[in-house]
């Protein structure tokens, strides 16, 4: 994985100017850097290298991803399986367009990358899948979006199917959204490394939940 460990430490030396505002976001941000965006949203990395060891121990097709910013959780997604495909939605257009150069420059031809809201995307996406195979949701934090993101994703999902949620305890909302995720009926294992939340849907397992110290 030091090829993203690089990226991501050519993104922190880059001071280059990149707007805040999205179409779905209400306030006016001012401008931030590409690598003030790393250091706030991109995922660390040794929950990416997690997620990373997921996709290569259940080897997912069909991924979808809710929050690409500069694409480097996307990275450690697309990677392992060049067979798979991995479709990441992002709101906002220029965070998009430097991620999928990114892309593009690490030879990476299994992501679809879709500018545009989750509310609008997500069911135009899950529409021309047939079956989902992993999910990782890291945008929107809203906890009622959370749960519509995971109704949504859950239309398409498996016995296999693997789900994933960022900063399931960043805000009250969002521990009632992953506490709501967690009793779903059709939610067997839930594990809780208290940054990232997995969700397992086999119903050959019994329900469980884990508090893992990771
Ligand atoms: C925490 S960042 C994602 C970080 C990325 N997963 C990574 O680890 O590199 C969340 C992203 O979701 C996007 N986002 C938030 N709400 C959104 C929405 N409703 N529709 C589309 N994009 C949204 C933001 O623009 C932001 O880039």
């Amino acid at each position: 994985m030091k090829v993203i460990d690089d990226i991501r430490k050519a993104y922190y030396q880059n001071f280059t100017s990149i707007p805040m505002n999205a179409s779905f976001r209400k306030d006016n941000l001012p401008p931030s850097t590409i690598s003030k965006v790393t250091q706030n949203s991109a995922i660390g990395r040794k929950h990416g290298e997690l997620l990373f060891r997921l996709v290569c121990e259940f080897h997912p097709r069909t991924l979808i991803e809710l929050g690409t910013s500069l694409g480097i959780s996307t990275l450690y997604l697309a990677t392992p399986n060049s067979q798979s495909k991995v479709f990441t939605i992002e709101g906002n257009a220029k965070h998009l367009a430097i991620a999928q150069n990114r892309f593009k420059i690490s030879g990476l031809k299994n992501i679809v990358a879709i500018e545009g809201t989750f509310d609008e995307k997500l069911p135009q996406v899950l529409d021309q899948i047939s079956q989902l195979d992993f999910v990782y949701i890291d945008g929107n934090h809203q906890q009622q979006a959370t749960i519509d993101y995971f109704n949504q994703c859950l239309t398409k999902s498996h016995n296999h199917t693997v789900m994933a949620f960022h900063d399931i305890h960043w805000s009250k909302g969002m521990e009632a959204a992953w506490k709501h995720i967690c009793n779903h009926p059709r939610v067997t294992v839930s594990i809780d490394t208290f940054h990232l939340g997995l969700v397992f849907l086999r119903k050959e397992c019994l329900k469980q939940h884990f508090v893992v110290r990771f």
